[in-house]
C-alpha cells in the first residue's frame, strides 16, 4: 500500500456534479462554467442545477423559487436553542447546533428515498440561508422576515446589513454567493460524502461538513484573510513580509488544486472588488490586494484563492467578519446536499486502510 498524505491528487469519488479543470482554468458545474453561472444566473437557478442536473426553464424556476421560499421558516424551538448557547461562541458553532437540531423537526429525516433527499436539500438550503441572515439579529432580539419579492441571496444580505441593499450590492453579494456554491471534493464536501456513505441522514452529513468548513485552512480562511486589509499598502506589505519571515501563512493564498495561477473564482471577485472600490470612490482595498498578490507571487509562488478577494468585498458591503464563514456555509449547503444525494444514489461505504506505524504485541504493565 502506498500512502499519499491528504489524499493529494487521489480520486476519491466519481461525480457528475463538478470538476476543476486546471488546464483551462475553469470550474465546470454540470457542464456550465461556474464563472458564467456566477455572473449570469441566480442562486436559485444554480441550486436547481446542482440537485436536479439541468437548468430550469422559466416556469420550473418560478415554482422552484416558491418551493424554496416556503421552506424559509425556522421553528421557534430552534431559536430558543440558539438563545441558550453562550453569547460569545462562533456563529459556525451556532449554525452547526441549529442545523443538527432542525433534523428533529424534519418528518422525512429517516426517509432515504431520492425524492425525500431532494426535498430535504431544498429545506436545508432555505433554512440555512434564513438562519445565517438572522444569527446576529436574533442575538439583538428579533429576526428579520424574508421577502418573496427578493432573491434568496438578497434577503440574506439585507437581513445581515439591516437595510435595503442597492441593486449593485445585492448582485455583488449574489455573485460571491454563487461562487461559493460548489467546488468538487473540498474537505467539507468529502466529509459529507464519507458520512453519507454510511447511509445516515442528510442532516448528519452536512453537520460534519459545517465542522470541516469552520477550519482556517478551509472556509475559516475568509475571516482571517481580512486582517491584511486593515492596513494601507505600505502597512500591508510590512504585515505580509513579517508573517512570511516568521514562516506563517497568509490566509486567502494557496490551494491544493490551483498551483500555477489564480483561482478562477478569485479573478471574478477581483473584478467585483475593483467595481465596488470605484463606487465607494476609494481604491485602497484594491491597491492593497494587488500589492499583496504581487508579493506572494514573487516570494512564495502562491496565488489568491476565492477567500482573499471575498473578504474586502464583504467588508465594503458592511458584513460583520464573524458572518463570513457562515455565509460560505449557507451557499455551500447546496453543493454538500448534491454530493450527499449523489453518494447515496450509488453508494459504496468509505472504508480506506491506514498504514500502521505503532507497535505490535506490547506487554501489559505490571498491575501489582
Ligand atoms: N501562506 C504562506 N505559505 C503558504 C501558504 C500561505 N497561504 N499556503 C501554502 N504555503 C506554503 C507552505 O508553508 C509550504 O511551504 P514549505 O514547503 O516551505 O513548507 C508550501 O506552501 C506548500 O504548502 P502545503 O500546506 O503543503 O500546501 P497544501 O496544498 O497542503 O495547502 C492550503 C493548501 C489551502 C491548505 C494552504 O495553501 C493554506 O493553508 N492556505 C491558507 C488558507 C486558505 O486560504 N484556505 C482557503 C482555501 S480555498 C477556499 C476553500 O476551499 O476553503
Amino acid at each position: 500500500l502506498s500512502y499519499v498524505p491528504g489524499l493529494e491528487n487521489i480520486p476519491a469519488a466519481e461525480t457528475y456534479i463538478s470538476t476543476i479543470d486546471t488546464d483551462v482554468g475553469k470550474i465546470w458545474i454540470r457542464g456550465f462554467s461556474l464563472e458564467d453561472l456566477a455572473l449570469q444566473s441566480t442562486y436559485e437557478e444554480v441550486l436547481y442545477l446542482l440537485i436536479h442536473g439541468t437548468l430550469p426553464d422559466f416556469e420550473t424556476l418560478s415554482s422552484f423559487r416558491r418551493n424554496i421560499y416556503d421552506e424559509w421558516h425556522v421553528p421557534q424551538e430552534i431559536w430558543d436553542i440558539v438563545n441558550m448557547l453562550p453569547r460569545d461562541i462562533h456563529p459556525m458553532d451556532i449554525l452547526r447546533t441549529a442545523i443538527s437540531a432542525l433534523a428533529g423537526f424534519d418528518r422525512e429525516l429517516d426517509d432515504p428515498s431520492h425524492e425525500a433527499n431532494i426535498r430535504k436539500a431544498v429545506r436545508l438550503v432555505a433554512k440555512t440561508g434564513f438562519l445565517v441572515g438572522n444569527l446576529e439579529n436574533m442575538a439583538k432580539g428579533g429576526i428579520r422576515v424574508f421577502s418573496r419579492d427578493l432573491s434568496h441571496a438578497a434577503n440574506i444580505l439585507q437581513a445581515i446589513i439591516e437595510r435595503p441593499a442597492q441593486n449593485w450590492e445585492a448582485r455583488a453579494f449574489e455573485t460571491a454567493f454563487i461562487l461559493y456554491v460548489e467546488h468538487e471534493l473540498a474537505a467539507s464536501t468529502f466529509a459529507s460524502r464519507v458520512i453519507a456513505s454510511t447511509m445516515t441522514d442528510i442532516y448528519g452529513a452536512v453537520c460534519g461538513a459545517i465542522s470541516a468548513l469552520k477550519g482556517p485552512l478551509h472556509g475559516g480562511a475568509n475571516e482571517k484573510a481580512l486582517e491584511v486589509f486593515q492596513y494601507d499598502v505600505a502597512g500591508a506589505e510590512r504585515f505580509v513580509r513579517e508573517r512570511l519571515a516568521a514562516r506563517e501563512r497568509i490566509m486567502g493564498f494557496g490551494h491544493r488544486v490551483y498551483r500555477r495561477g489564480i483561482d478562477p473564482r478569485a479573478q471574478v471577485m477581483k473584478d467585483i472588488l475593483a467595481e465596488l472600490c470605484r463606487r465607494h470612490g476609494d481604491d485602497r482595498l484594491y491597491r492593497v490586494a494587488v500589492r499583496v498578490e504581487e508579493i506572494m507571487a514573487a516570494e512564495k509562488g502562491l496565488y489568491p484563492n476565492l477567500d482573499f478577494y471575498v473578504a474586502p468585498v464583504y467588508k465594503l458591503l458592511g458584513i460583520p467578519v464573524k458572518l463570513f464563514t457562515p455565509i460560505f456555509a449557507a451557499s455551500r449547503m447546496a453543493g454538500w446536499c448534491a454530493h450527499v444525494i449523489e453518494q447515496q444514489l450509488a453508494n459504496r461505504l468509505f472504508r480506506p486502510r491506514a498504514i500502521y506505524r505503532g507497535a505490535r504485541g506490547s506487554s501489559y504493565p505490571s498491575r501489582n
